[in-house]
């Protein structure tokens, strides 16, 4: 592809931005961004970004947009926000997103039903909301953060792994699509990285101690997994693993047949127990 996104000098607006990694792009862009909007629900921790990324960069212009990315009526509120300030925007980065660890049977759907809506939904609807501002700014820029749980099915994670092949393949099939037209699509695919995800994905009464059972030459921190992505953006790159072992190990895994995979899954998620439903 011919014209390169930079990140220097960008417009971003980030999702998720009040915790995790969404927090951390915005740290990592405000040295080298001329504007950057944050989104997410909680306003006072916006508000909080806002003012110390403002007292470090006086020079960046920072917009917080509090907003729950579960309602179409938000997401369409944002993108006409961003018409009528004739903002320049030309980096997309779907970041927020959650999870629900646990046998699906026993899940409930006040939990799923959002996950699949932010997960799946707010980050396929404000592409297609944002696409005519970053197609107008191009040379530009779509970051959907994925994981790696987006490879494999996951047992007791079985909706979020879901959900995340499903933004993996559609950064794919956009990313072929917007080839010739200077937007850039990368997808992010993390392993474990320690945020507030795991305790938002926790069910309640339940330690689920996701980090800590994960290998932790697997795990990544949020600086390292941003500063991967935002390189692997610019240099145009489908997809990024921000950890070397895990890439090579991913790699590997996908060259077994699939009913092998299949064994190995089974056999690390161990015995299921009979349950009550
Ligand atoms: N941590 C990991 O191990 C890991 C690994 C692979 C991929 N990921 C992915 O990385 C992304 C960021 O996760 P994280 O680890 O940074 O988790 P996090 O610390 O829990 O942050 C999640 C962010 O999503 C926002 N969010 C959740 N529901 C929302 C809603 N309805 N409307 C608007 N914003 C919403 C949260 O903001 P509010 O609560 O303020 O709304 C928060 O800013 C997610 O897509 C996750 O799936 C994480």
């Amino acid at each position: 592809m011919k014209h390169r996104f930079q990140i220097k000098g960008c417009t971003a607006l980030i999702t998720g931005a009040t915790a995790g990694l969404g927090a951390e792009f915005a740290r990592q862009l405000a040295p080298v961004a001329t504007r950057v909007i944050l989104v997410g629900r909680r306003k006072e921790r916006l508000e909080q970004i806002v003012a110390s990324l403002g007292e470090s960069f006086p020079n960046l212009r920072i917009d917080s947009f509090p907003a729950d990315l579960t309602m179409c009526s938000e997401r369409e509120r944002l993108a006409a926000w961003i018409v009528r300030e004739e903002i320049p925007l030309n980096l997309l980065i779907n970041n927020a997103g959650l999870g629900d660890l646990g046998p699906f049977d026993t899940a409930e759907w006040s939990r799923l039903s959002p996950m699949l809506e932010v997960n799946i939904t707010a980050l396929t609807h404000l592409t297609h909301l944002m696409l005519p501002m970053l197609s107008a700014q191009r040379p530009s820029g779509i970051l959907n953060v994925s994981s790696v749980a987006g490879f494999f099915p996951l047992p007791e994670m079985a909706v979020y792994a879901a959900t995340k092949a499903y933004v993996t393949s559609f950064s794919e099939a956009l990313r072929m699509e917007l080839a010739h037209d200077g937007i850039h699509v990368t997808a992010l695919c993390p392993g474990p990285v320690p945020t507030e995800f795991f305790e938002v994905a926790s069910r309640a009464g339940e330690t689920i101690r996701a980090m800590d059972r994960s290998h932790p030459a697997l795990a990544s921190s949020p600086n390292l997994v941003v500063r991967e992505a935002l390189k692997g953006l610019e240099a145009s790159r489908p997809g990024v693993i921000p950890n070397s072992l895990l890439a090579l190990l991913v790699r590997a895994v996908r060259l077994i047949p699939f009913p092998v995979q299949r064994m190995a899954i089974r056999f690390g998620a161990g015995p299921r127990k009979p349950r009550m439903l």
